[in-house]
């Protein structure tokens, strides 16, 4: 299949995951297909294989409980819409502080349930949040050397924990969480996706000084843009990183959303952020929200996904 010729019907039939998340959205919430058709026939063959492996780990993780996550995937994308209409209003994120953040989702319960379930269907469904995952697996994950120790910081729902339980690469997986209901809910999920190889989850502040732990690997995807500063927060993983380590960053520019509070605007911008914490990008790409080219994307200030693999400076 090429871009050109990608259509929903194509992808359903040879992206078995992946269509079925597809068919179950879509039979629930039949008005979202030109937006899917938008997003996924953006993809080629090879990202669609990664995305449908990410849909299997998205399948495993609903289970049965389909209607309810369908609802909530909905009600996630209403959410965003109205933080996006307020962003391109005000040219502002809503939250500017942690404490703000807190008041208004981290701390209600009801609604980050449904967020968090809505965001796990956009990771195969969304065309950013796919490429994040291809970037990992295509980029990322095969230039590690043998007998690396990994370490991810803010792992949500696991999906790329778990495919690194799964690498021959890799020697040891460690994760760190400022939250201790994320890290226990992280690994809720890593056991029903059925990961039984021995993860170090430790609640820990990414930010926090000291430590003298050293990886090789290191992965902090959309956590930066819920920090107020995320500059230390970087220094401080390059610092953890050792000689010849590497880190991927996957932030988001122009992202409304409501625990979002960072607002980096540029693809430069965010390079700007990863070289100033004594990274040198060795390789970098931007992967626009949904039904736009880089260049739409940006004249309509809409998300871009700033994915970078990186490793110490000196
Ligand atoms: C949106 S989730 C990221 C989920 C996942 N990485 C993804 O790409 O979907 C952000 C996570 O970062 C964690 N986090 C926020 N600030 C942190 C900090 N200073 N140190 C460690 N973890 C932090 C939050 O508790 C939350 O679990």
């Amino acid at each position: 299949m090429t871009t050109s010729d990608a259509s929903l019907g194509r992808i359903t039939g040879a992206y078995p995951a992946l269509g079925a998340l597809v068919r179950d959205v879509l039979d629930r919430w039949p008005a979202h297909e030109p937006y899917l058709r938008r997003s996924l026939g953006a993809h080629d063959d090879d990202v669609l294989a990664v995305v449908d492996g990410a849909a299997a780990q998205v399948a495993r993780l609903i289970g049965d409980q389909t209607d309810t996550f369908c609802e909530h995937y909905r009600w996630m994308c209403d959410v965003f819409n109205k933080e996006t209409l307020h962003f391109l209003r005000t040219g502002a994120y809503r939250c500017k502080t942690f404490a703000e953040a807190n008041a208004q989702v981290y701390s209600n319960a009801p609604f980050m349930e449904k967020y968090m379930n809505g965001l796990l269907v956009s990771q195969a469904l969304w065309s950013n949040h796919a490429r994040a995952v291809y970037g990992y697996t295509r980029r990322f994950m095969p230039t590690l050397r043998p007998g690396a120790d990994y370490l991810e910081v803010g792992p949500g729902h696991g999906l790329f924990l778990a495919r690194a339980a799964d690498d021959a690469n890799v020697a040891s997986v460690t994760a760190w969480d400022v939250s201790p209901e994320s890290l226990r809910q992280t690994a809720e999920a890593l056991a029903r996706l059925g990961v039984t190889r021995e993860i170090a989850l430790v609640q820990r502040d990414v930010t926090s000084a000291g430590g003298d732990e050293r990886f090789d690997a290191i992965v902090i995807s959309e956590v930066l843009e819920h920090l107020e500063e995320p500059r230390p927060a970087l220094t401080a993983l390059a610092r953890h990183l050792r000689p010849g380590g590497r880190i991927f960053v996957n932030v988001p520019i122009n992202s409304p959303a409501p625990d979002h509070i960072y607002l980096l605007r540029t693809p430069d911008e965010a390079a700007a952020l990863v070289g100033s914490a004594g990274l040198r990008i060795v390789d970098r790409s931007a992967e626009p929200m949904s039904g736009y080219t880089l260049d739409e994307a940006m004249a309509a200030r809409g998300t871009v996904s700033c994915l970078f693999v990186a490793e110490p400076a000196a």
